[in-house]
C-alpha cells in the first residue's frame, strides 16, 4: 500500500522529537510532508538552531501553506493546494498534537493550514493523533470531553499519551508516545 503521510506539527515541547519521527517514518517506507502551526515555530526554530544540518531536509519536506492563496487566482481546476495535499496523502499524523489543535479538530474548526487539512480529509483516510501536553491540560474535564468525542470516530486514531516525567518536570500522563510506538501503530492500521 502507498504510504504518503502529512505530518502536522503543533506548538508543544515534544516538537523536539520531529526529526527522530521523520527518520523512523521514512525508514518504514512512509513519504512525509510536514505542515506546521504558527505556535509550533517557536519549537521548530529551537530544534533547527540546535541541528542546523537538518534545515535543508526540513525545507525539502515542508509545505508552508504560504502559497495556498494562489488557487484563488487560477482559472484552472485542481489548483487548490490543501485539497491537492489531502488527495496526495494516504493518512495524516499530528505529532505532537496540542490540546488546542485537538479541541479545534473536535469542533470542526479550520482556522489554519493544519486544521483545514484535517477537516478536508475524507472519512476513509485515518488521522493519527499523538497528544503531548502537561498533565493538568490532559486531565482538564473540558479537554477530556473533547477526547471522548474524538475517540468515538473510527477515522481518528489516538496514540498515547504515556505516563512519565514531563518536560516541565511534573510526573504524570501527558508525554507523547514513543516514536517507535507511533510508527508501529501506523504500520498496523495502514497495512
Ligand atoms: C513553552 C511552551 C510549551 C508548550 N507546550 C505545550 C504542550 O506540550 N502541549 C500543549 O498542548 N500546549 C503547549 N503549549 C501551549 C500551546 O503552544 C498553545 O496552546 C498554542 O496556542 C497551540 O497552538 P497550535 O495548536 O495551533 O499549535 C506550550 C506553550 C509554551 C509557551
Amino acid at each position: 500500500m502507498s504510504k504518503n503521510i502529512i505530518l502536522g506539527i503543533t506548538g508543544s515541547v515534544a516538537t523536539i522529537m520531529i526529526f527522530k519521527l521523520v527518520d523512523e517514518l521514512e525508514k518504514n517506507g512512509f513519504r512525509v510532508k510536514i505542515i506546521t502551526t504558527k505556535a509550533s515555530w517557536l519549537f521548530v526554530f529551537s530544534v533547527l538552531f540546535r541541528k542546523p544540518q537538518k534545515i535543508f531536509k526540513f525545507l525539502k519536506i515542508w509545505e508552508s501553506g504560504l502559497l495556498e492563496f494562489t488557487g484563488a487566482f487560477s482559472k484552472k481546476k485542481g489548483k487548490v493546494r490543501h485539497i491537492n495535499l489531502v488527495k496526495w496523502a494516504d493518512a495524516m499524523l499530528i505529532a505532537p498534537a496540542s490540546a488546542n489543535t485537538i479541541s479545534k479538530i473536535v469542533h470542526a474548526l479550520a482556522d489554519n493550514f493544519l486544521t483545514t487539512i484535517a477537516l478536508a480529509m475524507p472519512q476513509d483516510k485515518k488521522i493519527f493523533i499523538a497528544p503531548a501536553m502537561n498533565v493538568n491540560m490532559w486531565q482538564n474535564p473540558f479537554f477530556q470531553k473533547n477526547m471522548e468525542e474524538l475517540e468515538k470516530e473510527q477515522m481518528y486514531q489516538v496514540i498515547g499519551p504515556v505516563t512519565g516525567t514531563l518536560q516541565c518536570g511534573d510526573e504524570g500522563i501527558g508525554k507523547m508516545a514513543s516514536v517507535r510506538e507511533i510508527v508501529e501503530r501506523m504500520n498496523n492500521k495502514m497495512s
